[in-house]
């Protein structure tokens, strides 16, 4: 295809304002696919991503459009993933494409994610054009957002479309915008070959497939082709694209999307933002912007039952193979036994590798509290990265330890400003711009990552009754008053809860840590101490007291059957606790503990 009708875009939108539903209309309405073969949002593939509603995975599709100037168009549509954790991904996305629409609910407004995400498409240069989606609903107010849109993003508005992905308004109308509002790429077909590879994945047929973008040059089958971060060579068995079903075309040139396949064996060997050249007369340099993606939370993860150790690095490692930005390492806790300690992008990415091993993989895991990666400066000068607590040197060798910040987008409506203010500042946060998008307060917040990665999400979900929006970006390093707070059961240290936190706030939380294991922890026979330390020094103490033996008597009673099956339950509870000295701790306890109220 020539350049002059190729349109490349990709979709941003806020989670649930219609991109997955609008991509299927596109799909559906240049026939693209069979209305028989056409399933409720075709390119959320997999199970977990339908039933969450979350995009993971970048997918792509090739659209063949006639428009009404009687010239056909291929329309390359790349499908971002929506959520924070997948920003380098997402941004990668975006430099493979001219132009983006951007999708607004109309009966909400602009919302943090979307701020995010056209942020992203303004930095990679795209011609944007406003989507003002679900004006089927009485409550759709287009003028409104409208005029949100120049306000807040600051982008011209007035020829916004409007649409309904669900009921088909203004679906033409969005197809020749994207003919005739986006720009054709550019590229230059004599060049040296420079593909970017902008996603890639394991597909168990077919081996590691790369999505690739040709900037410059031509890739034809057999071709033989080197990515240029590690100087591999491969040769190209199969080239194609996606009509969304793979399709073989005999060759990519410049301003194309699609696919190849190269007998390359992990997902680990191509990393997204690469370049791709030919062995011989290649291009000198690769594009410029690559980063590799890089974990930013890490927890421990542990089989419930010890004897599926073996089944959870076996899972593990199937699950590395299509997700270059997961990292696992062995690792043995006292209290837990073997395990792994594994980092993620963020943890929503956590989330989703932890629901796929006890789902797909039927395997019942313990997880550690999720802990950001701390620069801890040592008084000879060397620095350390800490990704486990339980690692800390001691700190008499410690100079001064460094934690992850966040810049924290949050929009929320009036009523609730109030208590999102008070959240924030709880949770260390400098308050860094207060501001007005149309009517809603929009605050920006300096906040330390750790203070975000447990359950920041959830607590500003329930004191806005699921009315925030909220987005972050790492922004760097900072120094702090940070120790590392251990907690005694029964005298002995349990290293799967220990964590790093601030001084300040060291009593507070180590109290309410020991409040929560005085109430999860069942009642023994004897007495149990449960201590909250810093070094040596305890700083919080709750005691468990030890069980009569005759309330269990009298509450079993006679009832043999009734006794039998409470017998039973005590058995499978049993297995879900881990026997800790003397003491077994039950497996919430390892994640309930470290949630704050
Ligand atoms: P993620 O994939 O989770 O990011 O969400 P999304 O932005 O892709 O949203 P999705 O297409 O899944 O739509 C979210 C919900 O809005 C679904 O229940 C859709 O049926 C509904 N929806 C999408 N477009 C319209 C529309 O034009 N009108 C109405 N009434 N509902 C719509």
């Amino acid at each position: 295809t020539d350049l002059a009708h190729i349109r490349n875009f990709s979709i941003v939108a806020h989670i649930d304002h219609g991109k997955s539903t609008l991509a299927d209309r596109l799909i559906q309405a240049t026939n693209t696919v069979s209305n028989r073969e056409m399933k409720e949002q075709l390119l959320d593939a997999m199970d977990i991503e339908r039933e969450r509603g979350i995009t993971i995975k970048a997918n792509t599709v090739r659209l063949e459009y006639l428009a009404d100037n009687g010239e056909t168009y291929v329309l390359n549509l790349i499908d971002t993933p929506g959520h924070v954790d997948f920003a380098y991904e997402v941004s990668r996305s975006m430099h493979a494409v001219e132009g983006s629409l951007l999708v607004v609910d109309s009966t909400q407004g602009v919302e943090a994610q979307t701020l995010a995400n056209v942020y992203q498409a303004i930095d990679a240069d795209h011609e944007i054009v406003p989507v003002l989606n679900k004006i089927d609903l009485p409550a759709s107010e287009p003028d409104r957002v409208k005029e949100q849109i120049e306000d807040v993003i600051g982008i011209d508005a007035s020829e916004a479309l409007l649409v309904s992905a669900k009921s088909g308004i203004g679906i033409h109308e969005t197809l020749e915008a994207i003919c005739h509002r986006l720009p054709a790429p550019k590229g230059d077909r004599a060049a040296p070959l420079k593909a970017m590879l902008v996603d890639s994945w394991y597909d168990p047929y077919l081996g590691v497939v790369v999505l690739v973008r040709i900037m410059d040059g031509v890739m034809k089958k057999n071709d033989r082709v080197k990515f240029m971060r590690n100087g591999t060579v491969h040769q190209i068995d199969k080239i194609g694209v996606f009509r969304p079903a793979m399709r073989d075309v005999a060759e990519l040139g410049p301003g194309e999307i699609g696919f190849i396949t190269a007998s390359i064996k992990q997902v680990r060997d191509t990393k997204v933002g690469d370049t791709i050249t030919h062995e011989k007369k290649g291009a000198e340099k690769p594009l410029p912007g690559f980063k590799p993606s890089i974990p930013v939370v890490f927890c421990g993860l542990f089989p419930v039952d010890s004897a599926e150790f073996e089944d959870l690095r076996d899972a593990i490692e199937k699950l590395a193979l299509n997700d270059a930005s997961f990292s696992f390492e062995m690792e043995t806790s006292a209290a837990l036994g073997f395990g792994f300690r594994c980092g993620f992008l963020g943890l929503l990415h956590l989330e989703v590798i932890r629901d796929r091993l006890e789902r797909e993989y039927d395997i019942e895991l313990i997880t550690t509290a999720p802990s950001v990666v701390y620069h801890v400066y040592m008084k000879d000068g060397s620095m350390q990265e800490l990704h486990n607590p339980a690692d800390m040197p001691d700190m008499t060798h410690v100079d001064h330890i460094e934690e992850p910040r966040i810049k924290a987008t949050i929009m929320v409506p009036d009523d609730y400003l109030g208590d999102v203010l008070k959240l924030c500042q709880d949770r260390r946060g400098i308050q860094q711009e207060l501001t007005y998008a149309g009517t809603r307060p929009l605050v920006v917040y300096d906040l330390p990552l750790n203070e975000v990665v447990f359950d920041f999400y959830d607590r500003l979900k329930s004191v806005t009754k699921g009315y925030a929006s909220f987005d972050y970006q790492m922004i760097g390093y900072r120094q702090d008053n940070l120790v590392k707070m251990q907690v005694l059961v029964n005298d002995e240290p349990v290293d799967a809860l220990s964590m790093m936190v601030h001084r300040d706030r060291a009593e507070m939380r180590g109290r309410a840590m020991c409040e929560k294991l005085k109430e999860l922890i069942p009642r023994h026979m004897f007495k149990i101490p449960i201590q909250a330390a810093i070094g040596g020094k305890v700083i919080a103490r709750e005691t468990l007291s030890a069980l009569r033996k005759d309330v269990t008597a009298k509450c079993y009673g006679g009832d043999a059957t009734r006794k039998r099956k409470l017998l039973e339950k005590q058995k499978a509870g049993k297995k879900k606790m881990r026997q800790f000295g003397k003491v077994d701790i039950p497996q919430e306890a390892f994640i309930s503990a470290l949630k704050m109220d």
